[in-house]
């Protein structure tokens, strides 16, 4: 396959700023942020499949070994192979952020990513962030802001928020706006998201401990 060159996002686009203008001329994008089309998987390392193929992948740091279909998704190998159901498929279409991990620090939208194309870089999901009784600090801002109702879009928007906070510590609040432009909330919990995230940045942003 040939390698197709990637536009760059101009300076300060918003995540949904940028899908928009990229959307047609990106056929296999993993775009959930303009940082993270820098991260687009290389494709050039010829033909896999029909078949399942094995592969690895590094989660929450700890390898996984399975077997997968080059058609599978990182969100279904996540969900269906190892029981990893945080991530939630709502629109399976890189469209609402439901789904969003982390892959080398950026965050992706884990439907537009193949499992295959995950292999080899360091993936992080809504599990390892933080548990019961150890909540992770965007999780706990995320509790006192009632950044949630329903909550089907909130393992999304919590790392989403986490790779936001660890690449822009000190954000205002029309950064913050722009930032989380790539998740969606039906329930429209949206100021308390951003609540939580400026909460979280006057603590000191960064969120890797
Ligand atoms: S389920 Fe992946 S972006 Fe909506
Ligand atoms: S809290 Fe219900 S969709 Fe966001």
């Amino acid at each position: 396959m040939r390698k197709k060159k990637r536009e760059q996002p101009p300076e300060g686009f918003s995540r949904r700023d940028f899908l928009k203008g990229a959307s047609m001329a990106v056929s296999t994008g993993i775009l959930a942020s303009p940082e993270a089309a820098n991260a687009v998987p290389d494709h050039s390392a010829g033909v896999q499949g029909p078949g399942a193929v094995a592969i690895s992948l590094q989660i929450n740091g700890k390898l996984h070994r399975l077997k997968v279909e080059p058609r599978v998704t990182l969100l279904d190998a996540l969900r269906n192979r190892l029981d990893l159901t945080g991530a939630k498929k709502v629109c399976d279409r890189g469209v609402c952020g439901a789904c969003t991990v982390i892959m080398d620090g950026l965050p992706v939208y884990a439907c537009n990513v193949l499992a295959i194309e995950a292999e080899g870089h360091r993936i992080e999901t809504i599990e390892g962030l933080g548990a019961e009784g150890s909540l992770h600090p965007v999780m706990a801002a995320f509790v006192d802001h009632d950044a949630q109702q329903c909550g089907f879009c909130t393992p999304g928007f919590v790392v989403a928020c986490k790779a936001f906070l660890d690449k822009h510590p000190s954000p205002s609040r029309e950064d913050v706006e722009r930032g989380l432009g790539g998740n969606l909330c039906r329930c429209g919990t949206y100021a308390g998201v951003r609540e939580a995230v400026l909460a979280v940045a006057t603590k000191g942003g960064r969120t890797n401990g």
